[in-house]
C-alpha cells in the first residue's frame, strides 16, 4: 500500500516537473531557409542558424528544444519585477544570463565557453526567428509572440515598459514544422522586417511570449543584440539578403504594429 502510494506520488511529481518545463524561448534569431520560395521550413535540414540570443551555449551540442533541461535552463519566466532580459537570478523560473555585456560582443564569444554568434543584418532585411513548440504546438487560442525592438541604439538595456512600447510585430506562436507526437522538438518560428530607416549600430531585441494559463498570465522572454548596417551604406559584408517590399497591410510576416 505504502509502496503504491509512493509510486503514484512520484509519477505525479514527474508530471508536474514536465509541465513546469513546457515553455519556450528564442532558439535561433537569424534562421535562413535553404529554399525560401519553394520550401520555407523550420526543420533542421531546411535551414541554418546565423545568430543567437546572448550567451547561447553551442558547444554542448544540446538537441533543439532541450535547453530547458540544461543548467542554466533557457526558459526564463518573468516575475513581478519584470526584469526584461534574464539575469540568471530573477524570475518565477530563472533563466540563463541574457543581460547586456560590455562590450556587447562578449555575449557571443566563440572560444570556451562557446556562445553562438551575434546576429547581423541590413536595415530592411527580413529576419526569421525559431523557437520550440514544447507542449503547445497543437493548442488553439494561444497569444502571439511580440518582437520588441527600440529603434534607437542605447547605452544600456531598456526596462520592460520601454520594450513593450517598442513592439515592431506580433507573430503567431503556432507557426510550426510539426513533428507528430513530439512538441518538445517541433520547431516553430516567424519572420519580420528590420525597420528600414535604422542607422548603423547595435540594437537590442526582445522575444516575449505571454502564455495565459487560466487566470494566470505567464511571460517568457529572450534577448539578443542585432548589428545593423544602414541601408544607404554600401555593403562590405557579403551578399545582402532579399528585401521584399512591405506595406502596412502585408500579413505574410504577421501583424505589423502601427507606429
Ligand atoms: C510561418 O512559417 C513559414 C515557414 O514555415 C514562414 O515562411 C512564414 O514567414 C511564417 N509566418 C510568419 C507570420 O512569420
Amino acid at each position: 500500500m505504502h509502496i503504491r502510494t509512493t509510486i503514484i506520488a512520484s509519477t505525479a511529481l514527474a508530471f508536474v516537473a514536465m509541465v513546469a518545463e513546457a515553455h519556450s524561448w528564442a532558439d535561433c534569431v537569424d534562421w535562413r531557409f535553404k529554399d525560401p520560395t519553394a520550401k520555407p521550413s523550420w526543420d533542421a535540414k531546411d535551414g541554418t542558424c546565423h545568430g543567437y540570443a546572448r550567451e547561447y551555449p553551442l558547444k554542448k551540442n544540446i538537441r533543439f528544444g532541450d535547453l530547458d533541461s540544461d543548467s542554466p535552463n533557457r526558459h526564463y519566466q518573468q516575475d513581478g519585477a519584470l526584469v526584461p532580459c534574464s539575469d540568471g537570478k530573477s524570475g518565477i523560473e530563472k533563466g540563463a544570463d541574457e543581460t547586456r555585456k560590455n562590450p556587447i560582443s562578449a555575449a557571443y564569444f566563440e572560444g570556451d565557453p562557446q556562445w553562438g554568434p551575434m546576429a547581423k543584418a541590413r536595415a530592411g532585411d527580413i529576419m526569421c526567428i525559431r523557437w520550440p513548440s514544447k507542449t503547445h504546438g497543437s493548442e488553439t487560442g494561444l497569444l502571439p509572440v511580440s518582437i520588441n525592438m527600440p529603434i534607437v541604439t542605447l547605452d544600456k538595456d531598456p526596462d520592460q515598459k520601454t520594450f513593450s512600447a517598442a513592439s515592431v510585430i506580433t507573430l503567431p506562436f503556432n507557426n510550426c514544422s510539426t513533428i507528430a507526437g513530439d512538441g518538445d522538438h517541433t520547431p516553430c518560428g516567424g519572420c519580420f522586417p528590420v525597420p528600414g530607416g535604422l542607422k548603423t549600430g547595435n540594437y537590442v531585441i526582445q522575444w516575449r511570449w505571454e502564455l495565459t494559463n487560466g487566470q494566470k498570465k505567464e511571460f517568457y522572454t529572450s534577448c539578443w543584440d542585432l548589428g545593423v548596417t544602414a541601408r544607404d551604406e554600401s555593403s562590405t559584408t557579403g551578399t545582402p539578403k532579399s528585401v521584399p517590399t512591405l506595406d502596412a497591410s502585408t500579413n505574410i510576416f504577421g501583424t505589423l504594429v502601427q507606429a
